[in-house]
């Protein structure tokens, strides 16, 4: 069950009262709504925009209490120069738009005359996106919090037009929030079983979904994954979900997630300082659920595969233990060296069987794999690994658009040595240096050759503070990024 906020577009004309959230680009006079509104209360907007130092810049806001005419409010937000004025920024300023109203405690209507209906519709997005909360265990409201968002109406020049180009969007926006929910959820309370049950319940947008448990792994020959989850009461899952959008017969993309629904690091166990993130430790998991969630929402014309592996990293008399030798569904064998590097072991399994079974034209993984792409590339943007230089284009130029950034990284032969084991084919760590790098090289052991690129998410699937994109917590990143690249380069 998804809470999202309501959305609904109306004409431009202007409510008489109450608070209203007023987009406009930078550089020239007021014009269309701004200028009737500003007019009805005497000047009192550019008034306070001029006092204030506001120019409308993209994403700022300017809030402008008891401007006049029975207004409690009025919130100015920026689309900045006209020139630069694209579906990122305009989500931008609806997600500006959405902590304003928050901050104001007040539904109300967001005025978005000036611009095209697929940008009105990038305001909605943002809107919602910005509106995101997680109160589920809050049994009462925070002081001074007036409740979430739960319908907003925009106001626009075409609103049938807008609602039509909302209409896909709508269906990204629910996937961004699946994922958040998935990625906020206490570990207690989604293991892979759990997990299991939010995932069926896309068989109701017409995603087909199938669970394998621990027997049929065991006969897949999935030994690496099965040696992580082993130390867990919470019995593994991989859960592969389908949609087939496209021409029949058609080579599916397949997007594979790394889903550890908490990452103790087992024998080699962490530190207790910051632990209970390691709930995030199933977010390239959630990233797939969300992609498929949207694309299906959506009715995308492609055929698209999911593959997700769930485990819980625990510890008991029965754990993985470092020197542990694992033998993975491709035949390889690993040394496990640290029970930590968990995540490269389940999805050693999972990405072999996606290609072997599904043929994919591509295959995407996400994971939070490594601590060290935080020290690589911080929390701006994440890593990009790929044996393809087209897949990895297309993902890079995605994220520049959608605000889910990547930055590529090198794959050179040499790193690959560093992972050579006295005893097995494989170890499963390489050392400190270029700790993400050699994670990566490992993964690359197990997709035979298919074009192939894995994110490394570790820094960008929670966030400490609030994003252009997304609130404080969790921030759904990969779902618009990979909804987009299939639009973009992968459908029809
Ligand atoms: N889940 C962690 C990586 C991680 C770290 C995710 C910080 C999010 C934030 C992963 O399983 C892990 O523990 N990696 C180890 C690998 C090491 C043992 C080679 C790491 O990064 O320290
Ligand atoms: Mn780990
Ligand atoms: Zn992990």
């Amino acid at each position: 069950m998804i809470h999202m906020l309501d959305i609904a577009f109306s004409d431009a004309s202007l409510p008489a009262s109450g608070t209203i959230a007023i987009l406009a680009v930078s550089g020239g006079a007021p014009a269309g709504a701004l200028a009737t509104l500003d007019a009805a209360v005497g000047g009192a907007l550019t008034r306070a925009a001029k006092a204030t130092g506001f120019g409308f810049d993209a994403a700022k806001t300017c809030v402008v209490l008891a401007p006049g005419a029975g207004y409690d409010r009025v919130i100015l937000v920026g689309l900045g120069a006209v020139d630069a004025l694209d579906g990122t920024v305009a989500e931008q300023a609806g997600v500006a738009a959405a902590r304003a109203l928050s901050d104001a405690g007040t539904s109300g209507v967001v005025v978005a005359d000036g611009i095209a209906p697929d940008l009105t519709a990038h305001v909605a997005l943002g809107v919602v996106l910005g509106s995101y909360r997680f109160d589920s265990y809050r049994t009462q409201p925070r002081k001074g919090d007036a409740g979430p968002l739960t319908a907003v109406t925009v106001a626009c020049a075409d609103p049938a037009a807008a609602q039509a180009a909302w209409q896909p969007l709508s269906a990204v926006a629910r996937g961004v929030f699946l994922c958040r929910d998935l990625v906020s959820e206490p570990a207690n309370m989604l293991r892979p079983p759990e997990f299991e049950q939010r995932i069926l319940a896309l068989r109701d947008l017409g995603v087909e979904v199938e669970v394998l448990d621990r027997d049929a792994m065991h006969k897949l020959g999935f030994g690496a994954l099965l040696g992580v989850a082993q130390g867990s009461d919470a019995p593994p899952r991989t859960v592969i979900m389908r949609w087939n959008g496209g021409t029949d017969g058609t080579a599916p993309v397949a997007f594979v997630g790394k889903g550890v629904t908490f990452d103790s690091g087992g024998i080699s166990i962490k530190p207790a300082a910051g632990m209970d993130e390691m709930k995030t430790d199933m977010a390239g998991a959630a990233a797939v659920v969300g992609t498929m969630a949207a694309l299906a929402g959506r009715k995308a014309k492609v055929n698209a595969v999911g593959v997700v592996g769930l485990v819980e990293n625990m510890l008991s008399g029965n754990a993985q233990r470092p020197g542990d030798v694992v033998r993975t569904a491709a035949g390889q064998t690993v040394e496990v060296l640290n029970t930590d590097a968990e995540g490269r072991l389940v999805l050693a399994d999972v990405l072999w069987y996606t290609q072997d079974r599904f043929k994919p034209r591509i295959m995407v993984n996400l994971a939070t794999l490594t601590g060290a792409i935080v020290v690589s590339l911080g929390v701006e943007r994440a890593g990009l690994f790929s044996n393809n230089d087209g897949l990895a284009g297309h993902l890079a130029a995605t994220g520049e658009q959608t605000g889910e950034k990547l930055w590529r990284m090198p794959m050179d032969a040499s790193y690959l040595e560093l992972l050579r084991s006295d005893i097995a084919d494989l170890k499963n760590i390489g050392g400190r240096p270029g700790g993400s790098i050699t994670a990566a090289k490992f993964l690359e052991c197990f997709v035979n050759d298919v074009p192939w690129a894995h994110l490394d998410i570790a820094g960008t699937a929670f966030t400490s503070k609030a994003t252009s994109h997304a609130p404080r917590g969790a921030t759904g990143f990969g779902v618009r990024l990979l909804d987009r690249m299939v639009g973009t380069y992968y459908e029809g």
